[in-house]
């Protein structure tokens, strides 16, 4: 098993061809029996940390670590204040609450939205957002005596395409005194693979198949220099999107779907009054690796519906739009 384990886990970036497909529960079973004493055997009684987003990817490794040693993994969660309504509670919910895990919730949001303050230029929000995510993530770790290793959700696309959508994820811009031994379990499977293996482990439908989302959050979907009522727009219209989505049986069917607010205001009349809000985008796309988009036809009475529901309950808001651009030429994200 051991040498088996670093075949898997930590001397090569490919995967060995011996390697099954987890195409079936039976065979998601077995991987876990498989990697539990590797992992018991890798870390022995050493510390773990880990940085638990509450996607697929981290939460599984989560899931197994907690299986394989417990209370010696530290999950630490960072709201950086740009997660969707209700994220941060289904973290502690599920890690905390039903599976007992050592679990460290920090609510940064002053301090990532301080640092973003007046900053609209996408790529530097992006480096604001990753390098305060590090610093925050370091922090913790050195609250933490004796830690060995860092988990990490990396998955295989992530090693093949070295610029993988989850780059930001990755914190291993951790200073190299922390001395972290890598420990990354699912490295070797491909999404859906994870997927069966999330399912395996107990964890609830809502993270095992949660469409992706961008390590930046809303921020990207907040466009220019991000304020706390455009924000909240996006995070309350995004919830709206998310509900009626899921009411109307297209969860899971659709690959992302979203809101976003630009950074624009225009004329409205609401109660007789002049009005100077911003308008919610809709954006729903269909893809194989996010390389290429098409544009979901949602149907019109499920359109207007989301409609009527931003306009009446989500504040500043005077229009709705609906983006019909693929990629390309349009990327999938606003900025
Ligand atoms: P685009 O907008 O480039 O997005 O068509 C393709 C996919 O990548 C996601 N995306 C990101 N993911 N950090 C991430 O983790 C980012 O900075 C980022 N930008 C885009 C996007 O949500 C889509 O799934």
């Amino acid at each position: 098993m051991d040498a088996e384990f670093k075949e898997h886990n930590m001397d090569s970036n490919k995967r060995p061809e011996s390697m099954e497909r987890i195409t079936t529960p039976a065979l998601a079973e077995a991987f876990i029996n498989e990697q539990v004493p590797a992992l018991k055997s890798q870390i022995k009684d050493g510390k773990v940390i880990l940085a638990l987003s509450g996607g697929v990817d981290s939460s599984v490794v989560a899931a197994l670590l907690i299986k394989a040693v417990g209370k010696q993994l530290t999950c630490v969660h960072v709201n950086h204040g740009l997660l969707r309504k209700g994220e941060p509670e289904q973290v502690v919910r599920v890690f905390r609450d039903e599976m007992d895990a050592n679990l460290v919730y920090i609510d940064a949001t002053d301090r990532f939205l301080g640092k973003l303050e007046g900053v609209s230029d996408p790529e530097q929000k992006r480096k604001i957002i990753g390098a305060e995510f590090i610093r925050v993530f370091e922090e913790e770790a050195r609250k933490i005596s004796g830690v060995k290793f860092l988990a990490q959700g990396t998955i295989y696309p992530d090693i093949i395409e070295s610029k993988g959508v989850k780059a930001h994820h990755n914190v291993g811009g951790l200073p190299e005194d922390l001395g972290f031994e890598l420990c990354e379990p699912v490295r070797f499977l491909y999404k859906d693979e994870v997927r069966m293996v999330g399912k395996a482990l107990g964890l609830p439908d809502s993270m095992v198949y949660r469409q992706p989302f961008p390590g930046p959050g809303l921020g990207v979907r907040c466009t220019g220099a991000i304020t706390r009522d455009r924000l909240e727009a996006v995070r309350e219209s995004d919830a709206i999107l998310r509900e009626e989505f899921a009411k109307n049986g297209l969860e899971g069917k659709v690959w992302q779907y979203f809101t976003v607010v630009p950074d624009y205001r225009s004329t409205g009349v609401r109660e007789g009054e002049r009005c100077w809000d911003w308008p919610v985008v809709i954006r729903a796309v269909n893809t194989v690796d996010a390389m290429t988009a098409t544009v979901e036809e949602i149907p019109y009475a499920l359109l207007k519906r989301i409609t009527d529901r931003i306009l009446a309950e989500v504040k500043g808001v005077n229009r709705v739009l609906y983006d019909l651009s693929p990629k390309p030429c349009a990327t999938i994200e606003w900025e």
